[in-house]
């Protein structure tokens, strides 16, 4: 049901990612234009200037300074520039200014090095990388309003075809919203640079029909299912440094500085886009992050191979 597309600005699903679109045909047909009437002039002049080998060498008329010439393409830039302007600022003070209604769905989403937290404060949902919203409908429409944080340093929340690009900025709060029209998963990215691994700090926004996104934070908001046979794994996990960084609801494991591991397992990457989440990926993961992604914050857990297959037979659970 649900598709990935190409992350582009000529493709939006969302009200402020249409008004971004028209606004980018505007300027690049304005910038076409002036393209082709430089670029004709020159070829023009090239050809019908050049020197021919036949002519008789003389100088031509020199010519120096004329008013109305410097008039005209001083005063045309300016005038063009200034409706680049105007247009612009109509454009963005539209979507900055769009008040958010009290049915808004409402998320916080928090850059770190080098994954996003994201949090729905109503829900009492805390996950990681993929965001999950209802899609908007003409019958009910739906906006979600996200509030961007960042614990380290400046990233940026991208994701083409819904929204542009806010600054992710350490001590302050930036807004964006989004009013997604189409079911589908939609790909962002950080795009601020971030440090060494910027450019694997992915993001996915899924965008749900309405019961289908009840059903997913009714999901996210059960505890996980115990199962005695991971017993050992669990118990393991609550022993070592797991908990320091990670939570799981339900156990001593209530750690912020890594994400929340209660649902990991629904998520379907891990380290934000780095590799795909499957059980065999996930005890490399946790064996050595660094194989899949150098820098990454989490050390190497130096687990002997038994201890691997407990703890992540019971992460493996955790969905
Ligand atoms: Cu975060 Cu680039």
């Amino acid at each position: 049901m649900t598709t990935t597309e190409t992350p582009s600005i000529f493709a939006p699903v969302s009200t402020p990612a249409f008004a971004i679109r028209d606004l980018s045909f505007f300027v690049l047909t304005i910038t076409a234009v002036i393209f082709i009437l430089v670029a004709g002039f020159a070829v023009y002049t090239l050809i019908r200037f050049g020197r021919r080998p036949a002519a008789p060498d003389i100088e031509p008329a020199q010519v120096y300074g004329s008013t109305q010439i410097e008039l005209a393409w001083t005063v045309v830039p300016l005038l063009i520039v200034v409706v680049l302007f105007l247009v612009t600022a109509r454009y963005v003070y539209r979507i900055e200014r769009r008040a958010q209604p009290p049915d808004a769905l409402e998320i916080t989403v928090v850059g770190n090095q080098w994954w996003w937290e994201i949090r729905y404060p109503k829900f009492g949902i805390v996950t990681a990388n993929e965001l999950h919203v209802p899609v908007s409908e003409a019958a009910r429409p739906t906006l979600t309003f996200i509030t961007l944080q960042s614990v380290d340093v400046a990233h940026s929340f991208w994701v083409p075809q819904l929204s542009g690009k806010m600054d992710v900025i350490p001590n302050k709060t930036n807004r964006v919203w989004i009013e997604p029209q189409r079911v589908g998963t939609y790909v962002g990215q950080c795009a601020e640079y971030c440090g060494l691994q910027h450019a694997l700090m992915l993001l996915k926004v899924v965008v749900h029909p309405r019961d289908e996104f009840l059903a997913w934070v009714a999901s996210q908001q059960t505890a996980p299912a115990l199962h005695e046979a991971t017993r050992p794994g669990r118990e393991l996990f609550s022993s070592l440094a797991c908990i320091n960084c990670h939570s799981v609801r339900g156990t001593p494991g209530n750690g912020v500085f890594g994400p929340d591991l209660t649902h990991v397992m629904s998520r379907s990457t891990l380290g934000a886009g780095a590799v795909r989440n499957t059980p065999e990926n996930l005890r490399a993961w946790v064996k050595d992050p660094a194989a899949f992604k150098a820098g990454a914050l989490m050390p190497a857990m130096k687990l002997d191979d038994a201890q691997l297959d407990q703890l992540v037979g019971y992460l493996a659970t955790l969905r």
